[in-house]
């Protein structure tokens, strides 16, 4: 039998001086003989990081509402929230939808009713990091400042929508454990976006991926994810060459555009992005 291995992402965009801190939460992981147990832990503790965004620090929509995702994923089982609003940590209401649900993926009203029903409290999630995000946005999409980042161009088309309103992006983990795979993925979504937009985090084969031959979790520009099925085909090529290379090439072929990506197979783990990202380790 392979290691044991837990391993988890900030984001693209997260800063790589954060990964002492996330050896650490991997390292919390060391008690845990369960890979689906491992990897919630290791997202609650990002979701609770305000410095990430996934759960609290969740950067808000262009109308300052908050909508998050997360997923969690085991061979054959899915548990995925889209939008669900005012929940401490969404990827255990994820769970909650695998395990308790005969659906696999609970979006809006839907989700955050489930939540409450579940013994999920009201809770805010917003945070002045957050709140000072979102007032940038608004500057930017209202023309009120003139060094406004690149990915802002395509907003301005839709301006007269808005009542006119950077972030790091999803939080993620893999784990193999005993030989079991698991995978778990939560986000604020990608600012700027319109409230009800869906990235690629809880939608299977896109942000996330888990079957018998690995795990793949992803983090970037949600609409570039889920047009490439980023995760699953990732996952077609487990054990076609060497993981690392099988990402690496898969991260290349976005040109520039931000994401990243982490995986276990059988008996390799790999991270690879073309821009900053966070990651920390725990093996055994
Ligand atoms: N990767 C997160 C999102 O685009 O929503």
């Amino acid at each position: 039998m392979n290691e044991d291995v837990v391993l988890l992402h900030g984001g693209a965009g997260s800063k790589d001086s954060f990964s002492e801190r996330l050896s650490k939460y991997a390292m919390e992981c060391s008690n845990i003989k369960d890979s689906l147990e491992a990897v919630i832990h290791s997202v609650r503790l990002l979701e609770d990081d305000p410095e990430f965004n996934a759960g609290t620090g969740s950067v808000k929509r262009i109308d300052g509402s908050i909508q998050m995702d997360a997923a969690v994923m085991i061979p054959g089982k899915l548990g995925s929230v889209i939008g669900i609003e005012r929940v401490k940590n969404p990827v255990e209401v994820a769970r909650m939808v695998m395990e308790k649900t005969p659906h696999l993926i609970l979006e809006g009203d839907g989700a955050t009713t489930f939540a409450r029903k579940m013994g999920f409290h009201d809770y805010d999630p917003s945070t002045e990091r957050s709140e000072n995000i979102w007032k940038k946005t608004v500057e930017y999409l209202s023309g009120k400042n003139e060094e406004m980042p690149k990915r802002y161009e395509n907003y301005l088309k839709f301006s007269d929508m808005f009542d006119i309103p950077k972030s790091t992006d999803t939080v993620g983990a893999v784990a193999r454990i005993d030989g079991k795979f698991a995978g778990a993925v939560s986000t604020g979504g990608a600012s700027p976006m319109m409230r009800g937009r869906v990235g690629d985090v809880p939608l299977p084969g896109c942000g996330i991926y888990v079957g018998e031959k690995g795990a793949v979790v992803a983090t970037g520009i949600g609409e570039e994810i889920i047009r490439r099925m980023f995760c699953h085909n990732i996952y077609m090529q487990i054990g076609k060459e060497s993981l690392r290379n099988i990402l690496e090439r898969e991260v290349e072929a976005f040109n520039g555009i931000e994401v990243g990506v982490i995986a276990v197979s059988g008996d390799e783990h790999a991270s690879f992005s073309n821009t900053s990202m966070a990651t920390g380790l725990f093996s055994r």
